[in-house]
């Protein structure tokens, strides 16, 4: 095992740069998640890291070692990929041996961390057949099994179940876990799926256009969101953003445009009549029906809860509850927030005025 240093990377390809100087550092036996929408550089960090891309810029370490100019086959890491580019000619067992043939490991070796590996994932009585022969599932888990026979430093994943169904997704990503609690092995993952992200990773890096938005514990993340753009991109449904400003008078207030007024925690320092964005998450929204300030929509019963998406003035929210409410669309009611819990944005960089 070993540590991940990634410091002030760079990436151009010919003028453009796609990664603009990107700082992360991953202990030894960490499990990161690289998060962040489409396109915003998560692949091309996780190839260099790889030895796959060149480093236009900074350097990339493992175990302490500066890994710029080190073949990828020297760097002692093995990379899972969405594609699980399984050989179809070869049986389970050759396709997870085929990395320690060439390295031309003695027969028994490799047997022996076959089957070994064969035992972990449960692949054991499926070492004979042929991928085509295979679930997703099972592919995904011989892919990882290629991978683990190499018992190398890291584990390197891009968007490894993005192929599979709904539920099989869930079940693989509590096995993913379990395989990194068992094996203790760096790994650094990478998805677009922020609840992918949420429930497996020991730290998540959020990724946006090249840059580090924030690097945290999921529940960090969640908390204590640095910017607008975390806060928006955790979270299922999303935190909702009502814009407005600061009461110009009266008891210091937050006016959501149109009137409606919100109240305004008083541990953040803010100016009157100030533009800011008033953050606070559907769960943390109180619905009493009876109300006056809010105006139903839409329920959305989930069975564990229901999501009611109101009007508050001219802004629109999602609030979510456990209770079962006797509500219909048009119904008047009273959402209100729990104030611990609000956040307050710079209406102009989307930073965070509350740090909690
Ligand atoms: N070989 C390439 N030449 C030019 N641009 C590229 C190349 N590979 C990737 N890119 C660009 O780099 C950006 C980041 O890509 P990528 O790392 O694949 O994003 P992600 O994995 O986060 O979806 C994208 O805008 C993509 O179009
Ligand atoms: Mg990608």
């Amino acid at each position: 095992m070993a540590s991940v240093s990634v410091a002030k990377a760079r990436k151009n390809y010919g003028h453009l740069e796609i990664l603009h100087g990107v700082d992360i550092d991953i202990q030894d036996g960490e499990f990161v998640i690289l998060v962040g929408p489409s396109g915003c550089g998560k692949s091309t960090l996780l190839r260099m890291i790889a030895g796959l891309e060149e480093v236009s810029g900074g350097d990339i370490s493992i175990g302490g070692r500066v890994v710029n100019n080190v073949a990828p086959k020297e760097r002692d890491i093995a990379m899972v990929f969405q594609s699980y580019a399984l050989y179809p000619h070869m049986t389970v067992e050759a396709n997870m041996g085929f990395s320690l043939r060439l390295a031309k490991a003695p027969k028994e070796e490799i047997k022996a961390r076959v089957q070994e590996a064969a035992q972990i994932l449960g692949l054991e009585h499926l070492l004979d057949r042929y991928p085509r022969n295979l679930s997703g599932g099972q592919r995904q888990r011989v892919a990882m099994g290629r991978a683990i026979v190499r018992q190398p430093q890291v584990f390197l994943f891009d968007e490894p179940l993005s192929n599979l169904d709904a539920k099989l997704r869930v079940q693989m990503r509590s096995e993913i876990k379990q395989l990194h609690q068992r094996l203790k092995t760096t790994t650094i993952y990478v998805t677009h799926d922020q609840i992918e992200a949420m429930t497996m990773a020991d730290r998540i890096v959020v990724m946006r256009d090249g840059y580090v938005e924030q690097i945290g514990t999921p529940l960090d993340l969640y908390d204590r969101p640095a910017n607008l753009f975390v806060a928006g991109f955790i979270g299922s449904p999303g935190m909702n953003f009502i814009k407005g400003k600061v009461s110009s008078d009266g008891p210091l207030e937050f006016e959501i445009d149109g009137g409606v007024r919100l109240p305004l925690p008083d541990d953040v320092s803010l100016e009157r009549g100030q533009d800011a964005i008033y953050g606070i998450r559907p769960e943390h929204l109180v619905v009493r029906p009876p109300g006056s300030s809010a105006r139903v929509t839409l329920i959305e019963p989930t069975g564990a809860e229901t999501q009611i998406t109101a009007t508050l003035g001219t802004a629109q929210v999602i609030a979510t509850v456990r209770d079962r409410l006797a509500l219909q669309s048009g119904d008047p009611i009273s959402i209100v927030p729990d104030i611990a819990k609000v956040h307050i944005f710079d209406a102009a960089t989307g930073k965070t005025l509350r740090v909690f």
